[in-house]
Order: structure tokens, then sequence, then C-alpha cells
């Protein structure tokens, strides 16, 4: 299995090959899932005690597998939040898997941590937090939210009087789901503020006047959104950091989604406020083009993520010696052994510079606007709301949630493309509407006008 033979060397041409042919497509099959019955009866059984060897495995994938799969990267995938990262970052996450790097420990894996902080010190330069703030890559926003909750919470239960208390946040009914379900591992509760739309600062007052003595007590974190997953939508981010820093709450910052506008100069004015965050989420693998998965989770104070997050074992002393001195990623999140995950953005960011960053990020959002005009030119459809970042939210004039729903499976089908539906709250009642989300600066005018062409 560890033996360097000519099947090794064959297996990893067909491997190259592959690559090569995967980057260098601009419009991947969509694929399409199938039941896992359906594909078991085509694969068979593929772990076996002898193995089926490289070669059929591959095969098998290549022919079967891969197209039950769909490519965030096509163009015409505006679901969700799609992907797109750049090549040279999806070269590097092989170069990356390749050298086996043990992201945890500066002793071990100093040279990629090093690459790694380089990223990040122009993603903090971003969020104007001033110094010492700095972060470090998460598996994704998810668990960067929860471990700046777990980091808020700590520095919380530093007053002794906290300890036995069960926390308390506040955010928005707009806020990702992360939220709610971390606050979950956390054992907090969650005060919803009602809005879709952007949280005001009056929006908390009234929500901090509604709590009883005993939440007010427990209430340790605000957390705010900048671009919310839906439309876009950015809290009003300065006057949440005003009111936190005069109420002495933590201050969080989920930019998961739109953290990566923060890169256009354009857009920056947006997220006023940002710099006054304890704690901010951004994930690259979003809007910054980094292969899954990457995301960040930057503090003000990293000393207090240390004190959060830092293991203690007789195993682990080592990496506090002399010698082994440097900066330990794991002290600053929730996993111990890391992949190197910032590695695909600091090399992709290094070879094209962060001007093209800015280019590509800034061409989201001209999509989202460019399919604003388009909508409003066109009779059958028009917009729910103005395009917010790189989203967009319009409607079907005449269309029911079914009428959504079998337009989003027939695009789908044909493997022309995916968009899904969303539900907007309008004047209490949700309603259905068709949600573009823009992140792959490939997307060409054509490709939005023929998806308005299928809706008639
Ligand atoms: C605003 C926001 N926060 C958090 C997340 C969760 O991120 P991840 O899926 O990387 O865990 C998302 C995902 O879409 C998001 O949009």
């Amino acid at each position: 299995m560890h033996n360097i033979d000519i099947e090794l060397v064959e297996m990893t041409l067909d491997v190259m090959k592959y690559v090569i042919n995967r980057i260098t497509k601009t419009a991947p099959e969509l694929g399409q899932p199938k039941k896992e019955e359906e594909l078991r009866s085509m694969v068979g059984d593929t772990i076996t005690s002898a193995g089926i060897g490289g070669e059929k495995a591959f095969d098998l994938f290549k022919d079967v597998l891969i197209k039950a799969t769909v490519p965030i990267d096509h163009p015409r995938h505006l679901a969700f939040v799609p992907a797109s990262p750049t090549r040279a970052a999806i070269m590097f996450d092989l170069v990356t898997s390749a050298s086996s790097i043990h992201g945890a420990y500066w002793m071990e894996g100093a040279g990629g941590i090093f690459c790694e902080n380089e990223a990040m010190k122009w993603l903090v330069s971003l969020t104007g937090l001033p110094e010492p703030a700095f972060g470090v890559f998460t598996s994704g926003g998810t668990a960067a939210n929860l471990s700046a909750m777990v980091t808020a919470r700590e520095a919380w239960r530093k007053n002794t009087d906290n300890i036995n208390e069960k926390a308390l946040i506040i955010t928005s009914s707009g806020a990702h789901s992360s939220i709610k379900s971390m606050a979950k591992v956390i054992d907090a509760d969650v005060v919803l503020v009602e809005t879709e739309d952007s949280m005001s600062a009056t929006m908390l007052v009234n929500a901090l006047k509604g709590l009883t003595e005993h939440q007010r007590k427990r209430l340790f974190a605000v957390v705010a959104t900048g671009g919310t997953t839906n439309a876009g939508i950015i809290d009003d981010l300065d006057g949440i950091g005003s009111i936190c820093e005069q109420e002495g709450l933590w201050f969080h910052v989920d930019a998961a989604y739109g953290g990566g506008a923060l890169a256009s100069k354009q857009a920056r004015p947006l997220f006023k406020g940002i710099e006054r965050a304890n704690s901010i989420t951004i994930d690259p693998h979003k809007w910054l083009f980094s292969p899954y998965d990457c995301g960040a989770i930057i503090y003000k104070n990293p000393e207090l993520a240390k004190e959060a997050h830092s293991q203690e074992g007789s195993y682990l002393d080592i990496f506090k010696d002399e010698g082994a001195h440097g900066f330990n990623p794991s002290d600053y999140q929730i996993q111990l052994t890391r992949r190197v995950r910032g590695l695909p953005l600091w090399f992709s960011l290094a070879m094209h510079g962060t001007d093209k960053y800015e280019w590509a990020v800034q061409q989201g959002i001209e999509l989202a606007n460019l399919a604003g005009k388009i909508i409003g030119e066109n009779p059958v459809v028009e917009l729910v709301r103005e395009p917010s970042l790189s989203c967009v939210l319009f409607r079907r004039k005449g269309w029911t949630p079914d009428d959504y729903r079998n337009w989003t499976y027939k695009n789908h089908r044909d493997g022309f493309a995916l968009v899904t539906p969303t539900k907007w709250k309008n004047q209490g009642v949700y309603e259905t509407v068709a949600r573009f989300c823009f992140i792959n600066p490939d997307t060409t005018e054509s490709d939005i006008r023929a998806i308005l062409d299928s809706m008639k």
C-alpha cells in the first residue's frame, strides 16, 4: 500500500489527467443525485477484502459517481451560496494534500502556517480591526461561529457570577441557521429580533428592553450578520457595535458569505462598524474563491480565544516548549489536528495579487445589479427587493410554490442550471420567490437571460 511501483506512477498520471481536464472545464456537467440503492447497483461492492484496484475504483468514480454530484462552480449554479475556486487554489489544494502538513502547531507546520498567516493578514486588513487582531482558518462558517461563541462565553464567565448561569445570545431571525444550531451546542438560549431585513440599533435596543432582569444578566453576545444568506442584507453594524460597547456585550459579526465583499473598495463602506466587532466570521470557500473547506474566524483580541481553546495534555506539552515557539492555529478554534486549509487561498492570492480578487468579487456584485436591471425590463418577472451584495430575490408573476419547484427540477434535469426558490416574508406572510446568488465571475449576461427565459 505504501510501495512505489509502476501502478502507482500510472495512477498518479491518471489523476493528473483527470485534474487537468476538470480544472480547465468552464461548464462542467450538472450532475443529478440518484438514490443510494441505484448508485449501489451501478457500482457494486467497492470495499472488499482484496480491494478492487485503483483503476477500477477511479473509473467508477469518473463514470458513475461524479455524475451524481452537482459542480458548485458551474456558471449557472446560482443556488444557495455557490462557489468558484480559482484554478490556482484548486491546484494548490492538491499540493497541500501531497505535502502532509500538520496544521495544528508551529513546531510541525511552521512553513505552511506562515503562508496561512500571510493570507490571514490580508483578510484582517480588510476588516479594519486594529492590532493585535488576528485569526485562523476553520472548516467553515459554522465552526468559525462556534469558535467565536465559545471564546465569548468563556470571556463572560471570567466573571465568576456567570459561571452557573445559562448564557443567552441575541441575533436576528435573518441570521444563518448555524447561529441557532451552535447556540444549542454550547447550550445557550437565543432571543431573536424578528426581522429578515437589516437589524437596526433600535431593534436591538428594543430587544434589550424586552429582556427580564435575569435574561439581561445571562446575555453575553449579540450576533449581527454581514450579508444574510437569503438576501445579502447587512445589519447596522455601526449602530449595533456601539450598543454592544455601551452594554459590555461581545459583538460577533457573521460575514461568512458577505465578508468576501470587503475585498471590493466600493462595497466596503456597507460594512461600516465591522471594525468594532470582537469577532468576525468570513468564509474564503464562499466568496473568496477557495476550494472547500475553508472558513475563517478573526478576533479583536486573540488572547481571549487562546484562553478558551488552547488544549492541555502531557503529549502536547512539547508544543509549548522554547524551540517550538510560534503561532499555533489550534489554540484559537475548536479543532486540534487540522489541514493547513488556508494554503490554497495563500497560493492563489500570491499568484494573482489582491487586485484580481477585488475585480472578481466586484464582478459578483455587478452581475447582481445587471440581473436586477434585466428583471426590471422583463414583464414576466419583478424584483422582490433591490439586489443586495450578490443576491437577487425576484418573483415570477402568477407562480405558485409548485411552479417554482417544478421549474428548478426541470432546469436541473435538463443539465441547464441550478437555481432554487426561497421564501421572503412580506407583511408577515411568507412568499415563495426565486433567488440568484452570484459568486462565479464566469457567469454571463446570456446565462442570466437564458434562466429568466426558462420562466416564460
Ligand atoms: C451567513 C452564513 N453564516 C454561516 C454559514 C455556515 O457556513 P458553513 O456552511 O461554511 O459552515 C453560512 C453558509 O451559507 C452563511 O451564509
